[in-house]
């Protein structure tokens, strides 16, 4: 074993035996072309990862008020979240006790606090006791005990902005599993952060392949040929980002802040080719702020500095939550944070783009892929429920920015070449690609297990 692949299975903290496991990463520099598309390994995948693991199942403006609801689509699962009255927020298999019809689909407000099977009228309440069953006495009195009429629940834990599930009842804490890249967002003040926009779309590739293209940025000059600024690829520095690979399959990248103080210009330019027809991360209100430097800076300035200031005293004189520090961390000017199994963010001053990839419906070959807008607002601003846009085609222009249309393009053109007989499995960059390996030796931890 090479020294970095030791990095890499010391940094999931892993010494797990694999050796079951269908097409089992054997090098983390190489992963099997298989694990993308073989029935029997997203089987596993079902059984082993996505019941026992923490996922972010919504985001906490989905549901504002006691009786919201929303579902959450796993695999061939489904989960209920449902705001209660006290706030809190409960999970549940969405499944009617009788007949297993699925109790609610979609999003909606629970009419009159109640949960009702469309089928034969069964009834519950939010907090999942049941309160009505319509033919009572038609049934065996073992039939209808009420501690087996309750709606089945999931672990549920809200940090972040987002409540989380965890369908295994031995699950650990949240945040233990979230460590270390919690403390990170935490810095960054993500428990602020609300839904700005927020659409789908529907690709040809398992989700796997989907979530592997916003790991690294070495692809950047290539697919992304704006953001290097007319520099042929030859001369992009590749070397600017900095990865780093974490326990439990997280990683994180920052950009390197020791290049150089940039000018005001070069980091106004990089602001926009990021923000442009995105509306997310950088977000015109902080142009604008930014922008209104020009007139202060004298030459020598540290420009990040200057702009975390201008930056802080636009969020205090607007009522803006500012998290004390937050523009001491690397990743408050760009960066990544990938938390294990499937969700990204992209942070940039007091917003982040975030995506969350995940299997469609029973097909190991799609995936159903979200994109968020976050951003902090004024304390005292009232949001609307936060609901999705919906569901765009992947090419339509009208409806991405031209970022995230440069990146679905490669996609499904992977997944087809994964599937081509004569390739013969990843081989992936030390430097820039080990977040892909190690978020496969975590995956194989997961799918090791009994
Ligand atoms: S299946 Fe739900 S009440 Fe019959
Ligand atoms: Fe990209």
């Amino acid at each position: 074993m090479t020294a970095i692949e030791g990095e890499l299975v010391s940094g999931t903290g892993s010494t797990a035996d694999t050796s079951g496991v269908p097409f089992a990463v054997q090098n983390p520099l190489r992963i099997p072309r298989e694990r993308y598309y073989d029935r029997g390994f997203f089987d596993l995948e079902n059984e082993k990862l996505w019941p026992r693991t923490w996922q972010m199942a919504c985001r906490l403006e989905e549901i504002p008020h006691p009786n919201d609801f929303t579902e959450y689509e796993i695999g061939t699962d489904s989960v209920l979240l449902v705001r209660q009255a006290d706030m809190s927020v409960k999970a549940f298999h969405n499944a009617c006790r009788h007949r297993a019809t699925q109790l609610e689909k979609g999003v909606g407000r629970l009419p009159g606090g109640q949960l009702v099977c469309p089928f034969h009228g069964w009834r519950w309440n939010a907090d999942g006791s049941n309160s009505f069953v319509y033919g009572d006495h038609g049934f065996a009195p073992e039939c209808l005990r009420p501690d087996e009429l309750r709606l089945r629940e999931c672990k549920v834990e809200t940090w972040g902005g987002c409540a989380w599930i965890n369908m295994s009842p031995d699950a650990g804490p949240l945040r233990e599993s979230l460590a270390p890249v919690v403390d990170m967002l935490d810095a960054l003040g993500w428990g602020n952060w609300q839904v700005k926009w927020w659409k789908e779309v529907i690709l040809e590739a398992n989700w796997k392949i989907a979530q592997e293209a916003f790991m690294e940025g070495y692809h950047v000059p290539q697919t992304h040929p704006q953001l290097a600024f007319g520099l042929p690829i030859e001369d992009y520095p590749v070397d600017a980002t900095e990865y780093h690979v974490h326990p439990n399959g997280h990683s994180h990248f920052e950009n390197k802040v020791d290049g150089g103080t940039p000018s005001l210009d070069g980091f106004l330019m990089a602001g926009r080719a990021l923000a442009d027809g995105q509306d997310a991360m950088t977000l015109e209100r902080d142009l604008n702020v930014l922008g209104a430097l020009r007139h202060r800076l004298k030459p020598g300035d540290n420009v990040r500095k200057a702009a975390a200031e201008a930056l802080r005293a636009h969020a205090e004189g607007a009522g803006i939550p500012w998290t004390e520090g937050m523009e001491n961390s690397p990743l408050f000017t760009s960066g990544e944070v990938f938390v294990f199994p499937n969700l990204f963010f992209l942070p940039q001053y007091m917003n982040s783009l975030a995506y969350r990839i995940r299997p469609y419906g029973n097909d190991p070959e799609r995936c159903r892929f979200e994109v968020w807008s976050l951003t902090t607002y004024p304390e005292t601003e009232v949001r609307p429920r936060a609901e999705s846009l919906g569901r765009f085609a992947k090419d339509d222009a009208d409806n991405w920015g031209l970022i995230p249309l440069q990146d679905f393009s490669n996609i499904e053109r992977q997944q087809a070449g994964v599937r081509t007989r004569g390739f013969d499995g990843l081989r992936l960059a030390t430097e820039w690609e080990a977040a892909i390996g190690n978020m496969h030796l975590e995956l194989d931890r997961r799918l090791a297990q009994d």
